[in-house]
């Protein structure tokens, strides 16, 4: 008999998730998170695929991911969690830190030393060494009820010699990175255990959440240039606020962005 990837009572019972749902293959969990979120299933909800055949990115980008990846979605409802709008921009932030923390700590389980090398690259990706192991996509289903959906993919054992070439030098997978075999379980659960701890910082206003983000900022120092939408500002990064917004120093002065892709880093040192 195979061993199920996911045990979801034992997910239920460890972590502050209410309802789990695993499936063997979804188009995109954010999607099946989206429905979830629009009826009156117990919050928060988790939906766990261990292959998406449409993964969704930022904007109009797709996730490629392959046997191996880790790809799940929470839903969230506000008014439970005490999750003001004023704090949703901070999502992504907050679980791109709970994703670094469950990361190093689970290398550090396996003995890996991790260095500083798990970072933030705002607004929501986690990179490892340089290259990215985790994206994430936090959306607002439409109403009637206040509920977040927080999509989380991370590159634990699949391998990106099978991903497309334009991955292959800017994505990387736990696995390949510490030359180790990572129980997909365990690494969800240690995400979890730590953004319900993370979220607790963020409603609770507690300081120490945007000193970690600050010192996690991979683009910190670097010349930076932003895709707002609208124009491209070039400036040198120091880090990001308390408010989770990006602080370029550029020609016109000290200015902040709430959205934004870095499109191009330049290591300045
Ligand atoms: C990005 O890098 O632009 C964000 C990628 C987010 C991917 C995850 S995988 C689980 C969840 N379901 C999706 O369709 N997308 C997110």
């Amino acid at each position: 008999m195979v061993t199920p990837l996911f045990d979801a009572e034992r997910i239920a019972e460890e972590t502050f998730v209410k309802r789990v749902e695993v499936h063997d293959e979804l188009p995109s969990t954010n999607d099946r998170a989206i429905e979830l979120a629009l009826g009156d299933a117990p919050f928060p909800a988790l939906v766990i695929a261990e292959r998406q055949s449409a993964g969704r990115g930022r904007g109009n980008n797709r996730w490629w991911s392959r046997a191996g990846a880790l790809t799940f979605s929470l839903v969230l409802d506000a008014d439970e969690m005490r999750l003001p709008p004023a704090l949703w921009p901070r999502l992504s932030l907050t679980a791109g830190l709970s994703v670094c923390q469950a990361l190093e700590d689970l290398l550090r389980d396996h003995e890996v030393a991790p260095g500083d090398h798990l970072g933030l690259k705002w607004p929501n990706d986690v990179h490892l060494q340089g290259r990215k192991v985790c994206g994430i996509l936090v959306e607002v289903p439409p109403r009637p009820g206040r509920r977040l959906v927080v999509g989380i993919g991370v590159n634990v054992n699949n391998e990106l010699s099978q991903a497309p070439p334009e991955l292959r030098a800017s994505a990387v997978s736990l696995g390949e990175w510490a030359g180790l075999r990572f129980q997909q379980l365990d690494v969800l659960l240690k995400i979890l255990t730590q953004f319900e701890r993370d979220l607790n910082d963020l409603r609770s206003g507690d300081e120490s959440l945007s000193r970690r983000w600050q010192t996690r900022c991979v683009l910190r120092g670097h010349t930076v240039t932003l895709n707002t939408g609208g124009h491209e500002p070039v400036g040198t990064c120091e880090g990001i606020d308390d408010s989770g917004a990006l602080i370029l120093h550029t020609p016109a002065g000290r200015q902040r962005f709430l959205a934004g892709v870095a499109t191009r880093i330049v290591n300045d040192e």
